[in-house]
């Protein structure tokens, strides 16, 4: 027979609940970690009792809804830490999550165009469409060809259609921002999520 729950015999010890307790923390840690977030925001403790602070608690009621929000604005805004609390708050309700820079997306799928490479396109993609939670940080920073924004609208139209979550970053301003988006991701974003302007004080000083 397959299935079968494991038993528990016997009393659990104080020392075993902490130690698996540990071992969850832990787990957490390496999931976040693991996602590629980057370590200067991993490791800060960002005041959250500000405008950035109520639209982290927005986007976090919304995660597992298919959900596609744009974090735009200001340079030092802390968009990326945003993303980051995002991440760390994915990981602890074990909701797979991973965090990219669009050029790294890019670049994959590039890599995979060299003789003997030892990827394909079509399993960079799997890597992006399988995490639930997904963050394309610094999208402005693309040569904005046709080439890269088919994969971009492909990319981002599948993470929709399977009911995925994905927030876009970029330094852009609103306007520039829908220009070079596209049609097809702003009409998403207005159906299940759309896009925060944080243009309030750098926190780089
Ligand atoms: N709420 C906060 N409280 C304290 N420090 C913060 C907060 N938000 C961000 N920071 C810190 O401020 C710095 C800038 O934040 P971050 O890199 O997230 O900004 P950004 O908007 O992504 O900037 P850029 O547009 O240049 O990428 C980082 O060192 C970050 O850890
Ligand atoms: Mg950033």
């Amino acid at each position: 027979m397959e299935n079968i729950p494991k038993t528990y015999d016997q009393k659990f010890s104080k020392e075993d609940i902490e130690r698996e307790k540990e071992f969850k923390i832990q787990q957490i840690e390496r999931n976040i970690i693991n996602s590629g977030v980057p370590e200067r925001q991993r490791l800060c403790e960002p005041d959250l009792k500000n405008a950035l602070g109520e639209k982290l608690d927005l986007m976090k009621s919304e995660i597992h809804t298919g959900m596609l929000y744009a974090l735009i604005g200001k340079r030092g805004t802390g968009k990326t830490q945003c993303a980051v609390q995002l991440i760390k708050y994915a990981c602890n309700k074990k909701i797979s999550a991973k965090y990219a820079v669009t050029m790294d997306f890019f670049m994959d799928i590039k890599e995979t165009y060299k003789t003997h490479a030892d990827s394909t396109e079509a399993r960079v993609l799997k890597d992006y469409l399988k995490p639930q939670f997904l963050i394309l940080d610094e999208i402005h920073e693309r040569g904005e060809s046709e080439w890269e924004n088919r994969l971009l609208t492909h990319m981002i139209d599948k993470r929709y259609g399977a009911l995925k979550d994905t927030i876009l970053i970029s330094n852009q301003t609103h306007d520039v921002f829908c220009m070079s988006i596209g049609n097809s991701i702003l009409s998403r974003l207005n159906e299940t999520g759309g896009i925060i302007v944080c243009n309030w004080e750098s926190f780089r000083g």
